[in-house]
């Protein structure tokens, strides 16, 4: 099967286009560093042509209230040229609960990004993940005051990247599900706690100090963020930090 992976150059991308070619498909990485803009439109058409299925793995620059323009555009972008390509799968990468989190303007961005591709003319799939392990070194950085870090209560289900990858090429390589899949790490950790698990294995001896307000995390109401329905994936937190 012919895989057009845009954003195939990413954490996820890359391993999602070494995953394909391994299950024996022919994949093709595309992104703007290899000469292909899904917000210019600069060779998408190129990019897309003949692939059977196109797996839309870019991330906007930005998480704040740009991030909406960027996944409208690069979706339009890129519906309108896999549709002339000729492809009959369309797979995008979301988040679980992100029509669940309206305060935050990236969740609310990639609910538009599900919303533009279900009404699309292409069979589609959309794989919604959980916060990514490699995503918590950046939400202990948003939130670090000299030796503290403060982080909400917020339950979170961790997964890592390289499950994500294997999940998201386990769906490209299938048939369209014309719906949502949710996968998810193995176990829901309130936010604060994962902090405490990160720093102490990594020797840091900063603290974390719970504070419901703080970080972009604290918009979030609830466990919308977890699903012990999901997918689940093998791999482990404090396996992955070691
Ligand atoms: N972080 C999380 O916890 C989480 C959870 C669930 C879902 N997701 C979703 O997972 C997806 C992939 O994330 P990631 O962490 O793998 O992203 P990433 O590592 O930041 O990679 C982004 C990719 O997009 C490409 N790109 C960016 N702007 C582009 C443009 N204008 N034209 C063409 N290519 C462009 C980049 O290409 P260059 O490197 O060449 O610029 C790169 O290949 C995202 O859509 C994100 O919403 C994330």
């Amino acid at each position: 099967m012919k895989c057009a992976v845009i954003g195939g150059t990413g954490l996820i991308g890359s391993q999602v286009v070494r995953n394909l070619n391994a299950a024996g498909h022919e994949a093709v990485p595309h992104s703007k560093s290899t000469g292909v803009d899904v917000i210019s439109g600069q060779g998408l058409d190129e990019a897309v042509a003949g692939a059977d299925v196109v797996v839309n793995l870019t991330n906007s620059p930005t998480f704040d209230e740009a991030s909406l323009a960027f996944f409208r555009t690069s979706m339009d972008n890129l519906l309108a040229a896999a549709r002339a390509g000729g492809a009959g799968h369309f797979v995008i990468l979301s988040i679980v609960g992100t029509d669940r989190v309206p305060e935050l303007d990236y969740y609310r961005a990639k609910a538009l990004q599900e919303t533009i591709l279900a009404a699309g003319p292409i069979p589609y799939s959309i794989v919604r993940a959980t916060q990514f392990m490699e995503f918590m070194d950046a939400a202990l950085s948003w939130t670090a005051d000299g030796d503290t870090v403060r982080l909400p209560a917020t339950p979170v289900q961790p997964i890592a990247a390289k499950d994500v990858a294997a999940a998201v090429a386990e769906v490209a390589a299938g048939t369209p599900l014309n719906g949502i899949r949710n996968i998810a790490g193995p176990e829901v950790l309130p936010l604060d706690e994962l902090g405490r698990i990160t720093l102490s294995r990594k020797g840091d001896n900063r603290t974390v100090v719970t504070d419901p307000t703080a970080g972009m995390f604290a918009a979030v109401k609830g466990d919308v963020l977890t699903d012990e329905n999901a997918h689940l994936a093998p791999t482990r937190y404090t396996d992955w930090l070691s």
